[in-house]
């Protein structure tokens, strides 16, 4: 009840009405970032249970009673580090194992290329069971498929960066010519062009970071996983190396798989999150999804301390651009469309839905007297942002502008409208919603 009162109170002192941040908001729409999850599965993740001791099958029927991970350690000694574990993961998506430490990410991280072997499950790649691989056919999995970065570096430290990057292929039995050709696109790959000759443990965390990821790439695997790669480094490398990540991503499109205990970091990296606790996932989704429908109090704490309007776009929380009136349209058609649907602007657009201007409906009443055109009055500088802008970019420019902000794609077609509620609503409403109060 509380979080009710508050969010009355919110929309009190703002001047909102409550119910239409309710309507607004309940029109929002929830977007993945561009990853097609209808698209091939890569990874398919099915009731992985790790138990690590040497009765499991104490430990399961225990689990299966509903004990928790403590109770179970307290009366076997047996210590579970997954349980239930099942998510699928796509082509050219990168995702985010995130969870505090001890939840049980790099355990499943390392199932994944049975650097562990799961006590009970399957795990798919490209749709092959691993578990049933030859040992033959798992070295090869893992020297061609998939690639792992450490947060240790995990690096020879008085050979070269070029001999550390062409580590992989060297045992591959790669000859020296190729390997060194392959290991230097790599090099040039991670930003590192120049530096080939110089001993890692002469290089900051940073370069031999990119070391790491170097090597990673130079077998140009199609999985890479990476277990908290940029955790050891200093805040400001570290987002620098994310960013680096991002673009790099955007290239080779790669799957990824990252592991993560950070939060901002998951949500900046992750086109999917799961979010993990005691060996279980609690929630698998986008960031806009995990922040405005946590799926149990764990998740809903843990987003808690989120800047919302870093992560929410426009596109999140603009409502359908209805209704618009076209270009070619008297002005009595524009002022019975504002009169009908009780709003005081209304956007203008060209047959092919592109964002030509705005009425507004003092300037309609005054030319339709005047016997004037929807052209002479229409005002064209309007302010626009893109689906993707985040909410904290577009928060300024409404409340600089008397009319809405208008959504637009990159052929100025109108994709939606935010108003000022819009915004309030997608910011509160989830949290009280989640404390039942709706
Ligand atoms: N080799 C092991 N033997 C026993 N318990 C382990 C072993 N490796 C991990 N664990 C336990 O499994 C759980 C998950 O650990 P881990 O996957 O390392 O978590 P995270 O990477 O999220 O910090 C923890 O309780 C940890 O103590
Ligand atoms: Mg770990």
């Amino acid at each position: 009840m509380r979080q009710y009162v508050n969010i009355q109170l919110i929309s009190k002192i703002a001047g909102i009405n409550i119910e239409s941040i309710i309507t607004n908001n309940s029109k929002s729409i929830i977007h993945s970032r561009g990853i097609n999850i209808s698209g091939n599965k890569k990874i398919e993740v099915r009731n992985i249970v790790k138990i690590f001791g040497r009765s499991p099958q104490k430990a399961l029927s225990l689990l299966e009673q509903g004990a928790s991970k403590q109770e179970i350690f307290e009366k076997t000694k047996q210590n579970v580090g997954l349980y239930d574990v099942n998510f699928d993961v796509y082509e050219g998506e990168t995702f985010v194992l995130m969870g505090l430490s001890g939840s049980g990410k790099s355990t499943l991280l390392r199932c994944l290329n049975r650097l562990i072997d799961p006590t009970d499950g399957h795990i798919l790649i490209d749709g092959d069971d691993i578990a049933s691989m030859t040992d033959k056919e798992l070295i090869e999995a893992r020297r061609k498929k998939m690639s792992m970065v450490f947060q240790s570096f995990a690096l020879l430290p008085h050979r070269s960066v070029m001999d550390n990057v062409a580590f992989g292929l060297e045992i591959q039995g790669i000859s020296k010519e190729e390997r060194y050709e392959k290991a230097q696109e790599a090099i040039t790959k991670v930003g590192l062009k120049g530096y080939e000759s110089s001993r890692t443990s002469e290089l900051s965390g940073g370069m031999q970071q990119r070391v790491g990821l170097a090597r990673a790439l130079a077998t140009d695997p199609d999985i890479l996983l990476m277990d908290e790669a940029f955790s050891a480094l200093d805040p400001l490398i570290r987002s620098e190396m994310q960013d680096e990540l991002i673009a790099l991503q955007h290239k080779l499109k790669k799957t990824i798989v990252f592991v993560s205990h950070d939060l901002d970091e998951a949500l900046k990296l992750g086109d999917r999150i799961a979010i993990m606790k005691d060996g279980f996932i609690s929630q698998v989704g986008t960031a806009e999804e995990i922040l405005m429908n946590p799926a149990d109090d764990y998740v809903s704490e843990f987003v808690a301390g989120v800047d919302r309007t870093k992560i929410l776009t426009a596109e999140n929380v603009m409502k359908r651009p209805e209704p618009v009136v076209s270009i070619n349209s008297g002005l009595t058609v524009a002022m019975q469309l504002m009169k009908k649907h009780g709003i005081s602007s209304i956007f203008v657009v060209d047959p092919e839905k592109k964002l030509q201007g705005i009425l507004l409906i003092d300037d309609v009443v005054k030319a339709a007297n005047e016997k004037k055109f929807l052209k002479d009055i229409m005002i064209t500088d309007v302010p626009t942002v893109s689906p993707d802008t985040p909410i904290r970019d577009s928060i300024p420019m409404i409340a600089e502008s008397n009319f809405p902000l208008a959504v637009i794609n990159e052929n100025q077609k109108l994709m939606g409208v935010i108003v000022r509620g819009s915004i309030l609503g997608s910011l509160i409403m989830k949290e009280d919603e989640h404390n039942g109060n709706t």
